[in-house]
C-alpha cells in the first residue's frame, strides 16, 4: 500500500500530540513505513472548538459511524476515553476488519483479554502502549523485551497527575488544590480526576502490566487500593524529616501463594530509585529472575510524550499491514492465581 489511511476518534491532549507527530515526522515515517500514514477523518464532540490548522477542516466529524463505517481507513486510533463508547468503538473496528490503537486504559483493563481475543479471530492488532506511562515503552518491554524472563516483581509510579501533585506540594510548598488544577491544565489528569488521586487510574495500569508480566489475567477488584486521601496532613514534613518521600506506588508480586497487586501511598527511602522519579514522570521497577533489577523511566502523561506512543503503535500496525502478519500476537491464558493483599 502506497497510503495508510487513519481515523482518529479524538482530539483532544492525546489526539492532538498524534496529528502534530503524524505531520511533523511525516517524511521520517514514511521512509520507514514506505509508505505515507495520513489521518483521514477524526472524531469530535464540539464543532465550535479552535482546531489545528495542520488537518484539512473536512476530516471533521461528529458522528462516530462516519468512520466506523469507512471502509477505506486501515487503522482506527482510539483516543477519545470513556468506557461503553470506546469499547464499543474498538470491537467494531476489529469487527470491520481494521487494525486498532488505543491509549484507553480504562477499557483495556476491563475489557482487554476480551478485546484481545477478538482481534485474534478477525486477524487484527490492537496496540495499547499508551495506555501505561504515557511515553515510555513498557508494554513492549514486558511483551518483547522481557519474554525470556521470569518476572518476580514489579513497583512502579504509573500515575504521573499524583506524582506531580505530591511533587508540587514538597518541593514548591502548593496545595494539593493548587497542584491539581495545574496537572488538570497541563493535560495530565483523567476527565474525572478522582480516578487519578483515588489510584483507580494507577489500579487499572497495574492490571494491565501485571497480566503482561506474570502471562495471565488480573482483574480490577483483584488490585488493593488506597488513594491520596490516605495521606495526612503533616506526613510529606514527616516523611523528609526522617530521609523519606512519600510516593503513590503500584506493586506487583509473585510468591509461592500466587500475585498480589497493590496501589497505595508509601513512604519511600530517599535512596530508593523510585524517589527520585518527580513531576509527571513514571518509572516501572521490575525484577527478573534473569535480568534482576531494571528500570524504565519517562514522561507518563502529557500530549506529545503519549502521542509517541500512540504513534510508534501506528507504526506497528502498519508495518504488519504491509508484511500481511496483522493478527498474530500471542496471548496469556490464565495460570497464576491472583490474591487481593491483606487491607489491613
Ligand atoms: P481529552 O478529553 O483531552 O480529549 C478527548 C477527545 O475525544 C476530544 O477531542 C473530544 O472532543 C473527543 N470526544 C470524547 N468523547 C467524544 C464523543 N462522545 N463523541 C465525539 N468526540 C468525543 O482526553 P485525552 O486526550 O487526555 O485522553 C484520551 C485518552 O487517552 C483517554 O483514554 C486517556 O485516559 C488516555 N491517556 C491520556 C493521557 C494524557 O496525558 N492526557 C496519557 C495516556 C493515556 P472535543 O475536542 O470536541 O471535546
Ligand atoms: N491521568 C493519567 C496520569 C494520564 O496522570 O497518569 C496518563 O495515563
Amino acid at each position: 500500500k502506497k497510503e495508510i489511511s487513519i481515523g482518529l476518534l479524538g482530539l483532544g491532549t492525546v489526539g492532538e500530540g498524534v496529528a502534530k507527530i503524524l505531520h511533523q515526522h511525516q517524511q521520517d515515517l514514511r521512509h520507514k513505513l514506505g509508505a505515507e500514514a495520513a489521518i483521514k477523518k477524526v472524531l469530535i464532540k464540539n464543532r465550535k472548538k479552535e482546531r489545528m490548522a495542520v488537518l484539512d477542516p473536512a476530516v471533521f466529524t461528529t458522528d462516530i459511524d462516519e468512520i466506523l463505517n469507512d471502509s477505506s481507513l486501515d487503522i482506527i486510533v482510539e483516543v477519545m476515553g470513556g468506557i461503553e463508547g470506546a469499547k464499543e468503538a474498538i470491537e467494531k473496528a476489529l469487527k470491520a476488519g481494521k487494525q486498532v490503537v488505543t491509549a484507553n486504559k480504562d477499557v483495556m483493563a476491563e475489557f482487554g483479554p476480551e478485546l484481545l481475543k477478538l482481534a485474534d479471530e478477525q486477524k487484527c492488532d490492537l496496540f495499547y502502549e499508551a495506555s501505561v506511562a504515557g511515553g515510555v515503552p513498557i508494554i513492549r518491554t514486558l511483551e518483547d523485551g522481557l519474554a525470556s524472563d521470569r518476572i518476580t516483581s514489579l513497583m512502579g509510579i504509573v500515575n504521573g497527575t499524583t506524582n506531580f501533585i505530591l511533587t508540587k506540594m514538597k518541593k514548591e510548598n502548593m496545595t494539593y488544590e493548587a497542584a491539581l488544577a495545574e496537572a488538570t491544565r497541563l493535560g495530565y489528569a483523567e476527565a474525572d480526576p478522582s480516578a487519578d488521586v483515588d489510584g483507580l487510574d494507577a489500579a487499572r495500569k497495574m492490571v494491565i502490566l501485571s497480566s503482561l508480566a506474570f502471562s495471565t489475567v488480573v482483574h480490577l477488584d483483584d488490585v488493593l487500593v488506597r488513594g491520596m486521601k490516605e495521606i495526612r496532613d503533616g506526613d510529606l514534613e514527616l516523611a523528609e524529616k526522617f530521609g523519606y518521600t512519600m510516593k503513590m506506588v503500584g506493586s506487583s508480586k509473585k510468591n509461592d501463594e500466587g500475585i498480589e497487586v497493590a496501589v497505595e501511598p508509601i513512604f519511600l527511602p530517599d535512596s530508593h530509585p523510585l524517589a527520585a522519579v518527580n513531576n509527571e514522570f513514571n518509572a516501572v521497577y521490575i525484577h527478573g529472575d534473569a535480568v534482576g533489577e531494571t528500570m524504565l523511566y519517562g514522561p507518563g502523561a502529557g500530549s506529545l510524550p503519549t502521542a509517541t506512543s500512540v504513534v510508534s503503535d501506528i507504526i506497528a500496525a502498519c508495518r504488519n499491514l504491509q508484511l500481511g502478519v496483522n493478527g498474530k500476537r500471542a496471548h496469556a491464558a490464565q495460570h497464576e492465581r491472583v490474591i487481593k493483599p491483606d487491607n489491613s
